[in-house]
C-alpha cells in the first residue's frame, strides 16, 4: 500500500515527502534540485507499460522501467505468485551451507537457453556483480592454466560496465574514472566500433575489419601474455552500436589466437530484448562467458549471473592442486527467492513468444523511425535490433556533424518527453527507448508517437 494516497496528501505532505527523500535517499543521476522540483517524480504504482506517479500522472514507460529492468512490464501476479510460494517455504539459505532448487533449475534453464554450451551460471545480485565475477572467472581460467600473469582486461571506448571499482575501471564514464580514482588496476581502453561514425570510405564491412585490426593491434602492443579478456556487450546498448556482421566474427578469432576470453556483457540486452535470448546469436558466434541481470527477474528480484561454456569451467573445476579455483561468494548468491522469479520470467517469456515479440514489435518501430525521419536534416541514424532503439541526432545529417555537446539537445528531448509523460533515455545526443517485451502495437504506436513529439519539439526550438 502506498504512503502516498492521492486523494488524502495534500501538497505540504508531498512537498515534505520530496525533501525526506533528498534527506534520507541517496539518488543516483538526478540533481537534489531537479528531485524537489520534479516533486520525484515518486512513483507510487505501475501496471503493463505504465508508471502512475504521486500527483496522477501516468507515464508511458520505454525505459522497462528506466533503467531496462521491467522486461515484462508492471504488475504482473504469475511472477509474485511465484516469489511469495518461494519465500514462505524456502525463502533464502546460504549456497555455502545448502545447495537450492530454484538456483539449480534456473541454472539448468539458462544453460537450454542457446546452442552456445554456456553451461554453469554463477549467481549474483546485480550486472556490476556478475561482470566483477566474470573477470575473477578468467583470471581463474588462466591460473588454471599455469598462467597466472594473465590477468589484465580490454574494454571498449563508450561501453559500459558497472558501477564497483572493476565495473567503473572498465567503462568509459568520465565522472567515474575522475571520482572513483584510483580505478582498479589492469584495464586497458580500446576504440569502440561505432559504425555510424565510421570513416566515409569504407563500408561497414571494411570498417568491422579495420576495428578488429587495431584491438589486434592494441593486443599486440600489451602483449597477449598480459590479458586474461575483453569485455564487450555484443550490441553496445547506451549508444545502440549494433556491429557490421564481421566485427565480432573477428573478436572472436583474435580471441582464440591469443588465447583471450571473451566477456560478452549482456546485462542489458541479454534475455529476449533484441529478439534473440542474447544478443551474440545475431552473429554466429559464442562467447566464453555471458553477462546477464536486469531482464533474468525482469526487475522483480535484483538477480544477475556470469554464464560459463563448460571449457572454462571444467578448466576451473580442474584446478585440484590449489583447492578450489577463488571466485567470489556472495551472501546472496543463488537466492532461492530471486531463482524462483528468474524461473517464472523464462516461463512467461516463452509461454507468450516475448522474445518473437521483441523481434516484431522492435522491427516494426525502427522501421517506422527509419521511415518517418528518412530525410529529416538533423536526424542522423535509426538503428537497433528488436527492442533497443537508437536515434541519433545531428546538427547537420548531410556531414553527420554533431551538436555542439553544450547544447544538450538529448537531455532537452528527454525532459521533454517526460514533462509530455513519457520515458525515453539520451545518451549524448542519441535518444535510446528499450521497452518491456510485453509491447504491444497499440503501445508501439503511441511510444513512437510520443518519442517524434519529444524529438521534433525540440528541433524546432533550436
Ligand atoms: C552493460 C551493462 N553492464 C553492467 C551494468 C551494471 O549493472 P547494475 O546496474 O545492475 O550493477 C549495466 C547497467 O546498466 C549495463 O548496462
Amino acid at each position: 500500500m502506498s504512503v502516498v494516497d492521492k486523494n488524502r496528501a495534500s501538497d505540504e505532505q508531498i512537498e515534505a515527502l520530496v525533501e525526506d527523500s533528498i534527506r534520507y535517499v541517496w539518488r543516483h543521476g538526478v540533481s537534489a534540485a531537479a528531485t524537489r522540483t520534479g516533486r520525484g517524480p515518486l512513483a507510487v504504482s505501475a501496471s503493463g507499460v505504465y508508471v502512475t506517479d504521486m500527483d496522477g500522472n501516468e507515464y508511458l514507460d520505454g525505459l522497462s522501467g528506466g533503467s531496462a529492468a521491467a522486461t515484462l512490464g508492471h504488475g504482473r501476479v504469475d511472477v509474485a505468485d511465484a516469489v511469495h510460494a518461494q519465500m514462505t517455504t524456502l525463502h533464502w539459505v546460504s549456497l555455502r551451507t545448502f545447495i537450492n532448487e530454484p538456483s539449480i533449475e534456473l541454472g539448468r534453464r539458462l544453460a537450454g537457453l542457446t546452442d552456445a554450451d554456456l553451461q554453469t551460471s554463477f549467481f549474483v545480485s546485480s550486472g556490476s556483480e556478475a561482470v566483477e565475477s566474470a573477470t575473477q572467472l578468467a583470471k581463474s581460467f588462466h591460473r588454471a592454466r599455469g598462467n597466472p600473469g594473465k590477468n589484465m582486461f580490454l574494454y571498449r571506448k563508450t561501453g559500459y560496465h558497472g558501477t564497483t571499482l572493476v565495473g567503473a575501471s572498465a567503462s568509459d564514464n568520465a565522472e567515474f574514472r575522475t571520482w572513483f580514482a584510483p580505478l582498479a588496476p589492469g584495464f586497458a581502453e580500446v576504440d569502440a566500433c561505432y559504425p555510424y561514425r565510421r570513416p566515409d570510405h569504407m563500408t561497414e564491412e571494411e570498417y568491422g575489419d579495420a576495428c578488429a585490426d587495431a584491438l589486434e593491434a592494441t593486443i599486440l602492443d600489451i602483449g597477449p601474455e598480459r590479458i586474461a579478456g575483453i569485455l564487450a556487450e555484443a550490441i553496445p546498448a547506451a549508444l545502440v552500436l549494433v556491429p557490421p556482421a564481421n566485427y565480432l566474427r573477428r573478436l572472436r578469432e583474435i580471441c582464440d589466437r591469443h588465447d583471450i576470453l571473451w566477456i560478452d556483457d549482456e546485462v542489458f540486452i541479454g534475455i529476449g530484448r533484441t529478439g534473440r535470448w542474447f544478443g551474440f546469436e545475431h552473429f554466429g558466434v559464442t562467447p566464453d562467458i555471458v553477462t546477464s541481470s536486469k531482464g533474468i527477474t525482469g526487475g522483480y528480484v535484483p538477480l544477475g549471473a556470469a554464464l560459463a561454456t563448460s571449457r572454462v569451467m571444467e578448466t576451473i573445476y580442474g584446478d585440484q592442486a590449489s583447492g578450489q579455483a577463488k571466485v567470489s561468494g556472495h551472501t546472496y548468491a543463488a537466492h532461492p527467492t530471486a531463482c524462483a522469479a528468474g524461473i517464472a520470467v523464462l516461463d512467461a517469456i516463452e509461454k507468450e513468444d516475448l522474445v518473437g515479440n521483441a523481434e516484431r514489435v522492435g522491427e516494426w518501430m525502427i522501421a517506422e523511425f527509419a521511415r518517418i525521419y528518412a530525410d529529416h536534416p538533423r536526424v542522423g541514424d535509426v538503428r537497433g535490433k528488436g527492442l533497443l532503439i537508437g536515434i541519433e541526432l545531428v546538427q547537420d545529417a548531410a556531414t553527420r556533424t554533431p551538436f555542439p555537446r553544450e547544447s544538450g539537445v538529448g537531455r532537452r528531448v528527454m525532459d521533454r518527453a517526460m514533462e509530455n509523460l513519457f520515458m525515453l533515455r539520451a545518451t549524448g545526443d542519441v535518444i535510446t527507448l528499450f521497452p518491456a517485451l510485453v509491447t504491444t502495437m497499440p503501445d508501439a504506436r503511441a511510444m513512437v508517437s510520443a518519442t517524434c513529439r519529444a524529438i521534433d519539439e525540440v528541433l524546432s526550438e533550436l
